[in-house]
């Protein structure tokens, strides 16, 4: 009766104060609210929350697909293709509300360089060795992610591409695997933050591990064959880069290395993701990726395929639905076991968690015009876009146009486009916020030239009718400015080309553009390296622009005005022709001399080297000196050199430092980079750049079993034209 009653006056209290669950205690630790709620859920509740499908009609132009699936309300994950942060509230609280268990679903989405205010592609971002920006715009994008209802982006691409034929070399950040591991460390800073619960964070996502870069003959989904010597030293280090900087969660990659895809490697994905680099997020597939390995021939249905994936570390199944159908009668058979169920559930709850969706679960709402395009982002956006607008050529320095030619022929198709300069992955942004070239033009030379426009022609097809008029235009000017490039859609995922050259009837436009013989200004908007054979030689000046986002217009301008000093430099190389492919400055040296070994046809340089960019100002280095001619592995080595502006106007230069080993037990590249810095010298001022040698960060190189090997012996150090000699003592 007492043990009645005592019981009865339990439940009373309980009933009066109703305790929260564990897991739903925000001052209780993370790792603990993570037990709690995994026991209390039922096998189906774990594997729903392994699950990602998508939300809304899937309007990007790079993915396949359309309706929106009925959402289950214990969800562990949605693609987000709406953007609208009520819809995401309606939902949340489905799984908030109606779910048993009350767990927040995961919004993620592609926003790769930029939400709705968009920025130049990731390619050109890296062109601006700007990190400070890259980071600073990323965290602005961040905020405009959250506020469109997304927890969770799946950026940064850290893809080291040295195949510019692979549409999606527009998302990563070029060739070089150190500048794709800074320029993705900042972007995973900008994205999240201090911490990942602050208001406007959000979880990054690393991609595509491993080694799709890679893919044969620059055919997107293709099988990459890389040695494990290649993956370690080309492929890895921006991942591991990015894991140590934080990074929630990695997308596996379509690819198939070397026989194992990427998709069902254990080796990739557990042994070093989660064992060696302790990565405790979770891993999501590509989008089917999973079905896909059926394609790739390692599994002969959909079950082997979940089962492989699962496996191998992939946690999150994107839209595939194979992991919520074949699960139970996988664990039923024992070939999948409930404590790696459990330690996946574990890793997901873990980021949702962290994000502090428990406490946080919907979107704030603010007024439509405070969420985007507010001023200070437009003008970072356009800060970016003008550090990363490449001068390739200035012959008699036409560039800046001289005050004295008072009419511009502004020509080309891609002079008045908007949808074009927004590239790839545009998030949610929007053509009808795109700020044109031609409206750039227009407000630097208001009151100062007048622009005489003409299309010409459209960006492919043989139609010619647009010629005369475009010719017209220029007879009747005092120099041509040109706006040519890619579409959108040439580049990005699935966006392959045989050829780098641009279509032949963009070509012959400047051919007969140059016959009327005035100066030629080639702009020039693109996602990859173009081949320039023939349009080099027609064209006085070349602008890079890149695919510039929403504010490319005035920083273009600006530059060609003269108001904008250029400062970007090359992050992939642009070779003379495609057929040069591969051309990558650190590459491994030949075993004759350079003129043995040649093309018979063709020059075997490349057009213009990673690191190439003009300025309007001059730079002169000073010779580079050591603290010390040689070091101990435990010592550290400083470099300095001087730079002088020796021009007429301040400019930025960003100094690159490279090292060589000549002589090691494993042949090293050419160079490699080690270190950049960017500043600002104003016109006959000085400026010292220093790198700090860190024997075991920059002479240590990796061998195919992912061992650090630092041997002693002879080094260079490489900055501007300069090579110097010092010594590892042992
Ligand atoms: C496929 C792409 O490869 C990947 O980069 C993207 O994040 C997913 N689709 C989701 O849209």
């Amino acid at each position: 009766m007492v043990k009645f009653l005592t019981l009865l006056a339990f439940c009373c209290f309980q009933l009066a104060y109703p305790q929260q669950p564990l897991y739903k205690q925000a001052e209780i630790p993370i790792e603990k609210r993570i037990k709690d709620l995994l026991k209390r859920m039922t096998v189906e509740e774990k594997i729903l929350q392994l699950n990602q499908y998508k939300l809304g009609a899937n309007t990007n132009i790079n993915n396949i697909g359309a309706a929106s699936n009925e959402i289950p309300a214990g969800i562990g994950s949605l693609i987000y293709f709406g953007g609208d942060p009520e819809f995401r509230n309606q939902i949340q609280k489905k799984a908030v509300e109606e779910s048993r268990l009350g767990i927040p679903i995961l919004f993620g989405y592609d926003i790769i360089h930029g939400c709705r205010t968009l920025y130049p592609i990731p390619l050109a971002q890296a062109c601006s060795w700007n990190l400070d920006l890259v980071k600073t715009n990323s965290s602005m994008s961040a905020k405009e992610t959250v506020l469109s209802g997304v927890d969770w982006v799946f950026s940064p691409m850290i893809d080291v591409s040295r195949d510019p034929r692979w549409g999606r070399v527009a998302e990563g950040y070029g060739e070089d695997p150190y500048v794709n591991a800074v320029f993705g460390v900042a972007t995973i800073q900008g994205y999240q933050g201090t911490s990942l619960s602050d208001p406007y964070s959000v979880a990054a996502c690393l991609k595509h591990y491993v080694g799709y870069g890679m893919s044969e003959g620059g055919r997107d989904y293709r099988y990459s064959n890389i040695s494990k010597q290649s993956l370690w030293e080309t492929y890895l280090p921006s991942f591991e880069a990015g894991i140590n900087a934080g990074a929630a969660t990695v997308m596996s990659s379509f690819n198939d290395i070397s026989g194992i895809p990427a998709t069902s490697n254990y080796y990739t994905l557990t042994e070093i993701l989660k064992k060696r680099w302790k990565h405790d997020g979770f891993v999501v597939s590509d989008w089917n990726a999973i079905e896909q390995l059926i394609n790739q021939g390692v599994a002969q249905d959909k079950k082997e395929a979940g089962m492989k994936a699962f496996l191998a570390g992939v946690e999150m199944d994107m839209i595939d639905n194979i992991y919520l159908e074949h699960f139970k009668e996988l664990l039923a058979e024992k070939k999948i076991s409930i404590q790696s169920i459990d330690e996946a559930v574990t890793r997901i709850l873990r980021v949702k968690f962290r994000l502090g969706l428990f406490e946080n679960p919907y979107t704030t709402i603010i007024e439509k015009e405070k969420r985007y395009l507010q001023p200070e982002s437009i003008k970072n956006a356009a800060k970016l876009a003008e550090e990363s607008i490449v001068l390739l050529k200035n012959e008699n320095n036409i560039l800046p146009i001289s005050p004295l030619l008072k009419k511009i022929a502004l020509v080309g198709p891609m002079a008045k486009d908007k949808q074009n300069l927004m590239g790839s992955w545009s998030g949610y942004a929007k053509s009808a916020d795109v700020e044109t070239i031609f409206s750039g033009m227009e407000k630097e030379f208001s009151n100062k030239a007048q622009l005489n426009y003409a299309k010409g022609c459209d960006f492919d097809g043989d139609d010619e009718s647009g010629f005369e008029e475009a010719i017209k235009v220029a007879n009747q000017s005092d120099i041509i400015v040109v706006c040519l490039g890619e579409r959108r859609v040439w580049s990005g995922e699935n966006a392959s080309r045989s050829t780098l050259s641009l279509p032949i009837i963009q070509e012959k436009l400047v051919e007969e553009l140059k016959k009327t013989g005035k100066p030629i200004v080639l702009i020039l908007s693109n996602g990859r390296p173009i081949e320039l054979e023939r349009l080099e030689k027609f064209s006085d000046a070349i602008l890079e622009i890149w695919q510039p986002g929403v504010a490319g217009g005035t920083p273009v301008a600006g530059i060609v005005s003269g108001r904008i000093n250029p400062s970007a430099k090359l992050a992939i190389t642009f070779p003379l022709v495609t057929g040069q492919i591969p051309t990558y400055y650190n590459m491994r040296p030949s075993a004759r001399e350079a003129k043995l070994g040649a093309y018979q046809d063709k020059p075997t340089e490349p057009l213009y080297w990673f690191g190439h960019g003009l300025s309007y100002t001059t730079y002169k280095y000073s010779e580079a000196t050591l603290s010390s001619p040689r070091i101990k592995p435990s010592e550290k080595l400083t470099v300095q050199v001087k730079v002088t502006n020796t021009g007429d106007v301040s400019g930025k230069e960003s100094v690159l430092w490279y090292i060589s080993d000549p002589v090691s037990s494993i042949s090293r590249p050419l160079k490699e980079l080690k270190f950049f810095e960017k500043k600002e010298i104003p016109a006959g001022n000085e400026v010292v750049y220093t790198f700090e040698i860190d024997p075991n960060r920059d002479l240590a190189y990796y061998d195919e079993e992912g061992h650090k090997i630092l041997e002693p012996g002879i080094f260079y150090v490489h900055v501007d034209d300069q090579k110097i000699k010092f010594e590892l003592l042992k």
